[in-house]
């Protein structure tokens, strides 16, 4: 039909349509006119402009905040009608065609804590750690559309999903739910799955804003640290992780910073966020974050999340009080209602309405992207003698402990997925949040008989010492499972293995030398047995496909590529802060507030987190940040930086020396020439057959060549000469080296 519309007939069609139109509105029925908003060839700021035009003060209102939508509600409110069981809802406006919005946790997956929600499971992704050791943002971008999909078949539109809070401190009980250390990769790899998740039209939220750095007093706790300092770590991943995703919406988090909460931040939420980095979506608060309506409103909060959490219904009544009495203005209400529009109109909401059951997830599918991230992401941190990869043709083949007869660990709090083929062990505590504990049913066991059919696979829960080192006596290697529960709102109290899990491994590893632990732990962990093991695979908390990944890497079928996202520190004494007072207490405790720090000096550290940290204090840990084993060898050479129309390429070429297929992560690192310690600017993974080589371009983020000015808010490469290293680490062992100058630039 296309290519008749133009023609002459197209006049009389139209005459036809006017005269059926005047029929039908003869008997009273007129032809829906869509409203100007609907327009979807109008920008979204355009058709927010529209519908802001369009509604009344109540209707600006019934956006400005959302209801806790879970059987449970802190003040006794039912869940709302209309809502899907979930952490948030607002009711759809229709009159105005704006849609509910069903809001969802799902930073690892469409979350269902506890299997509350009728037809909940879903498919588990491994931690996000796992996710950025894979320095893969197209990978991460798939897993993002894939959580995306199972979200809009769901019915939810808006997604909790973009935890983005740099790792300080390898106690914090979220950090599996972080992209770890470094601002430049947590930026892109965080940056890429919300990109993936809103590319299905369902809005992602990026968090927690800002600095909320541990669990221990998260309520309470201020986080003190000067404004160069913040802005050139923490601040840079949310910076870089928005650019990349363009997030519809951004979750101030529950602590202070520099006395102020987060979320009545007007430095963190109106100058950074929306001034200096021209953010155009809007502000949601974390659950239970909200101290006031007025200054929260003024400082640049547009939502309150679930007030019932918070001391009073804030963005309600005493909000309409304080536009009555003119603390806050018409202004700032209409700009609180334009931008949550606009990120409605910006990632599809009005235009694709997600649909709960639009069909079954590819459940199989499905499973397989999470299996290849855990695959990607997966860090082989030991591998003495290579006795990695196992051989199919192993007889005995003895594997220990973690529940790997039944299934991996997941962490635990709001982003727990329940997963398909639910939890793969009986109920354990705590059965309240964050627990339940859930393990996702894919059994490294089983995937392990898999791989070695001719072999006898045998399995000891570890729990009975002697048991477990009877069968390690008797077998080719020993495989032992090492698990650590770790959860939102609490913070471990140290780096080590629970439950006489370090005594168990020594004892394995003392009967068989041949002695492979894989970790599935929230953050790196104590390894005392260390020089008795064979092998070490820090495998995170691997989701739904995480027993097949593996097993799949022990074997060699899949090379390990995954590179730390974190510096491994030998112990808590090398940190900035040894001493947190008050971690390993659950947040009930009582009164642990006043056993707790409630002012956390991060200006040790400043923006020097992680292998900065050690790159200024010269120490070494225990194993660097960028580091991981593989089953071949790759060489660099050809390591050049230049600058051409401001934009700076490192170009460099890696060649796989070895005998198998595998993937290299590139690095490049810079030192300025003030004196600052390194900083990672660029990385590029790359897949080589053996012998293969390829020629990298690899460009590099001028922001980590720069400083920030704290008068201009810009951000300023000093000038000089700058000393770029290509490195498989942080650690620079063998890097190639080069040197470029400067001049001074205002970025
Ligand atoms: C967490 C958020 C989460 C929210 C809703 C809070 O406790 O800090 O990350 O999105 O709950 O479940």
């Amino acid at each position: 039909m296309q290519p008749t519309r133009n023609k002459p007939g197209r006049s009389s069609g139209k005459r036809m349509l006017a005269g059926l139109a005047a029929l039908l509105a003869a008997f009273g029925i007129h032809a829906a006119k869509a409203p100007p908003w609907m327009d979807a060839k109008l920008s979204p700021d355009a058709r927010a402009e529209r519908l802001l035009a369009a509604m009344s003060q109540e209707e600006k209102f019934a956006l400005l905040y959302s209801d806790y939508a879970m059987p449970g509600d802190p003040k006794g409110r039912p869940v709302p009608k209309g809502a899907l069981i979930s952490a948030a809802y607002v009711a759809p406006n229709d009159r105005l065609g704006i849609p509910a919005l069903q809001i969802s946790d799902a930073g690892l997956g469409v979350a269902n804590q506890g299997g509350a929600r009728p037809h909940s499971t879903a498919t588990a992704l491994p931690s996000s750690l796992a996710s950025a050791a894979g320095f893969d943002p197209a990978l991460a971008r798939e897993a993002g559309a894939m959580i995306g999909a199972e979200a809009f078949h769901r019915g939810f539109n808006v997604l909790l999903a973009g935890g983005v809070n740099l790792l300080r401190d390898p106690r914090n009980g979220r950090n599996f739910e972080y992209a770890g250390e470094d601002p430049l990769l947590a930026g892109s790899i965080v940056g890429a799955t919300v990109d993936g998740i809103q590319s299905r039209h369902v809005l992602a939220t990026v968090k927690h804003l800002a600095a909320n750095s541990v669990e221990t007093g998260r309520h309470i706790t201020s986080m003190q640290i000067g404004e160069r300092a913040l802005r050139e770590s923490d601040l840079l991943a949310f910076e870089l992780a928005i650019e990349h995703g363009r997030p519809g919406s951004v979750m101030c988090g529950y602590n202070r910073v520099n006395g102020e909460y987060d979320c009545e931040s007007a430095a963190l939420l109106t100058t950074a966020l929306k001034q200096d980095w021209r953010y155009p979506g809007f502000v949601m608060s974390d659950w239970g974050a909200v101290y006031s309506a007025a200054k929260a409103a003024n400082a640049g909060l547009d939502q309150q999340s679930a007030p019932s959490f918070d001391q009073q219904f804030w963005f309600g009544p005493p909000l309409r009080e304080a536009l009555a009495r003119g603390e806050v203005g018409q202004a700032r209400i209409d700009d609180m209602a334009r931008r949550i529009l606009r990120s409605l109109f910006a990632v599809g909401l009005f235009d694709h309405p997600a649909k709960p059951s639009a069909g079954p997830d590819d459940v199989a599918g499905h499973a397989t992207v999470a299996q290849r991230v855990e695959e990607a992401g997966a860090v082989l941190l030991r591998n003495r003698g290579d006795v990695l990869p196992l051989s199919p043709s192993l007889k005995r083949i003895a594997v220990i402990g973690g529940h790997a007869d039944k299934g991996v660990m997941a962490g635990g709090g709001s982003s727990t997925v329940w997963p398909n083929g639910g939890n793969a062990l009986p109920p354990m505590p705590p059965a309240k949040f964050p627990g339940p504990p859930v393990f996702d049913p894919s059994s490294p066991l089983k995937a392990i008989a898999r791989l070695a059919p001719q072999a006898s696979v045998q399995f000891a829960e570890g729990g009975d010492v002697a048991a477990a080192v009877a069968l390690a006596k008797s077998a080719d290697v020993a495989v032992v499972f090492a698990t650590r529960w770790e959860a939102e709102s609490q913070d471990a109290a140290d780096l080590a293995l629970p439950d006489g899990q370090d005594a168990l491994i020594e004892a394995v590893a003392a009967a068989n030398p041949r002695t492979v632990v894989v970790l599935e732990t929230g953050n790196p962990v104590a390894m005392p047995w260390l020089e008795r093991s064979a092998a070490v695979l820090a495998a995170w908390y691997p989701g739904s496909g995480g027993g097949e990944a593996i097993a799949n890497l022990l074997f060699g079928a899949v090379n390990p590529s995954g590179r730390l996202p974190l510096s491994w520190p030998r112990s808590l004494a090398e940190l900035p802060r040894p001493v947190l007072r008050g971690a390993g207490e659950p947040e009930s405790a009582p009164g642990l507030a006043q056993r707790i720090d409630t002012r956390l000096d991060l200006d040790i550290e400043g923006a020097d987190v992680g292998y900065r940290w050690y790159d200024r204090t010269g120490r070494k840990p225990l194993f660097p940040f960028g580091y991981g084993l593989s089953y071949t060898r790759y060489a660099r050479d050809g390591f050049t930086v230049n600058e051409a129309g401001g934009k700076l390429l490192a170009r460099l070429r890696v060649r796989n020396t070895g005998a198998r297929a595998g993937s290299e992560v590139a690095q490049v690192y810079v030192r300025l020439p003030d004196g600052s310690p390194l900083r990672l600017a660029g990385y590029r993974k790359v897949s080589l057959a053996p012998g293969a080589q390829a020629q990298l371009e690899i460009a590099l983020e001028p922001r980590l060549l720069a400083r920030y000015d704290e008068a201009s808010h810009r951000w300023v490469i000093g000038g000089g000469t700058y000393r770029f290293y290509a490195a498989d680490s942080a650690a620079l062992d063998g890097a190639q080296q080069v040197e470029l100058t400067l001049p001074r630039r205002v970025l």
